[in-house]
């Protein structure tokens, strides 16, 4: 054995990264360049929540393909108009819901008034809690902003029914405004249609040229990697990849992916090998932290069915196939296999997140009806088997930690 401490030289030994966590998904920049002008639209947007004598609610929705800086437009600019408001008391109150996370008007609701408003609504209906809030917001002159990122997890009755809230309840004021974030196609298909007549202005945020990439990731990689790590020729080759997908997530991804190469490996310098390698690991439709949002019978769902198309030669499989795989799975994890229709839900939010594909084949000779056939999208199943491994050993983890923790505690 030699006498080299791994475990040692992996807490304390040398990093490319100054500031690693300036590249995790959630972290918003404190600035976004070249979203000057979308920044300035959103913000003016919002302007008639300033009115001294009465307000009136405004529906705006950011529109774009993945990657392009929807979440952050609206984090960023929204929490400093309600700074800025405040300041000049005004009482603006913005909040932010990922729709992955909350899925339903209920549950975003019951959050805003238990969370912010320390109403609890349990036993209410929809409208009584609408009701209760809007009173609330009317006593407390505060004019809401709610943010429905990844809104095509809700229904458009469901956000309709907010849209309403705004318009119709506050007989006098209304305070409740919306943000309505989706992607370009799920906005297309599912909800524009309902829901323009109730949007006052919507922002296409287009995708990111290849100078417009180059910008953004000097700018990051500045804030989050020792200068001595890389040279202009590393952000070049990195933005020359991204710049076909026009996604800041794609680059700042292999940023992140070839500089963790480059510490595992131990050299204080991000190698072009690395950039090319982290770019076969990274799938820039998918969020990094998609399937943390995903409930344990969706994972399980998700993992029967990326490892039956895991398998050489498999390119789709059934719903019926899908379902045994998902309850040899569940087995495997001691989770307790629910029904057909709740696995057809979960099938359902896996295609809305963008994990598995759908389609509906031919008529089989023999067979009564259509079969819907189920792949997956731009990630291969084999990788989709290993990140969803990976989150299950995690949750494993973290469950026996805390088994430990109350263990001594008693
Ligand atoms: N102008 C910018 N300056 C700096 N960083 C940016 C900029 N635009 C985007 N980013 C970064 O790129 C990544 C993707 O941005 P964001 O999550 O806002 O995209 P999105 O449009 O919401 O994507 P999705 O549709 O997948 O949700 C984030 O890490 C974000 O910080
Ligand atoms: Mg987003």
């Amino acid at each position: 054995m030699s006498g080299y401490d791994y475990v040692e030289n992996a807490m304390f030994g040398k990093s490319i990264f100054k500031n690693e966590s300036t590249l995790y998904p959630e972290y918003v920049p404190p600035e976004l360049p070249t979203r000057e002008e979308e920044i300035a639209r959103l913000a003016k947007n919002f302007r008639s929540l300033l009115g001294k004598e009465g307000s009136f609610s405004v529906n705006v929705a950011i529109i774009g393909h993945a990657g392009v800086g929807k979440t952050n437009l609206c984090k960023y600019t929204m929490k400093r108009f309600e700074e800025a408001a405040n300041s000049r008391n005004i009482n603006v109150k913005f909040l932010y819901y990922n729709c992955h996370s909350f899925r339903s008007k209920t549950a975003i609701l019951r959050n805003i008034l238990s969370e912010h408003f320390r109403i609890q609504s349990r036993g209410f209906s929809d409208e009584e809690i609408l009701d209760m809030l809007v009173k609330r917001l009317t006593r407390e002159n505060i004019r809401l902003v709610i943010g429905l990122d990844e809104a095509n997890m809700l229904n458009s009755e469901d956000i309709l029914s907010i849209f309403h809230a705004g318009e119709y309840f506050g007989s006098e004021q209304s305070m409740i405004s919306t943000i309505i974030i989706s992607r370009q196609i799920e906005w297309r298909s599912l909800l524009n249609v309902p829901l323009s007549g109730h949007i006052h202005d919507q922002i296409d945020v287009a995708g990111y040229q290849r100078e417009k990439l180059l910008t953004i990731l000097e700018y990051r990689a500045g804030m989050a990697i020792y200068p001595t790590a890389y040279t202009d020729e590393t952000l070049s080759f990195i933005a020359d990849i991204c710049s076909s997908s026009q996604n800041a997530r794609h680059g700042l991804e292999i940023l992140y992916r070839s500089g963790k190469l480059s510490d595992l490996k131990n050299e204080n310098f991000i190698d072009p090998e690395y950039i090319r390698a982290a770019k076969a690991d990274v799938y820039p439709e998918l969020r990094r932290d998609v399937f943390e949002e995903l409930r344990i019978q969706e994972l399980m769902a998700a993992l029967g069915i990326a490892r039956k198309l895991a398998v050489k030669g498999v390119t789709s499989t059934t719903v019926e196939d899908g379902y045994e795989n998902y309850i040899v799975t569940c087995e495997e994890y001691e989770q307790d296999p629910r029904g057909r229709s709740t696995f057809r839900s979960a099938l359902e939010t896996l295609h809305k997140v963008g994990i598995i594909g759908k389609s509906v084949g031919p008529i089989e000779e023999g067979k009564r009806g259509r079969r819907a056939t189920i792949s997956t999208f731009d990630i291969p199943a084999s990788v989709l088997v290993e990140r969803i491994e990976n989150i299950l050993e995690k949750y494993e983890s973290e469950k026996n930690r805390s088994l430990i923790d109350t263990n001594h505690s008693h």
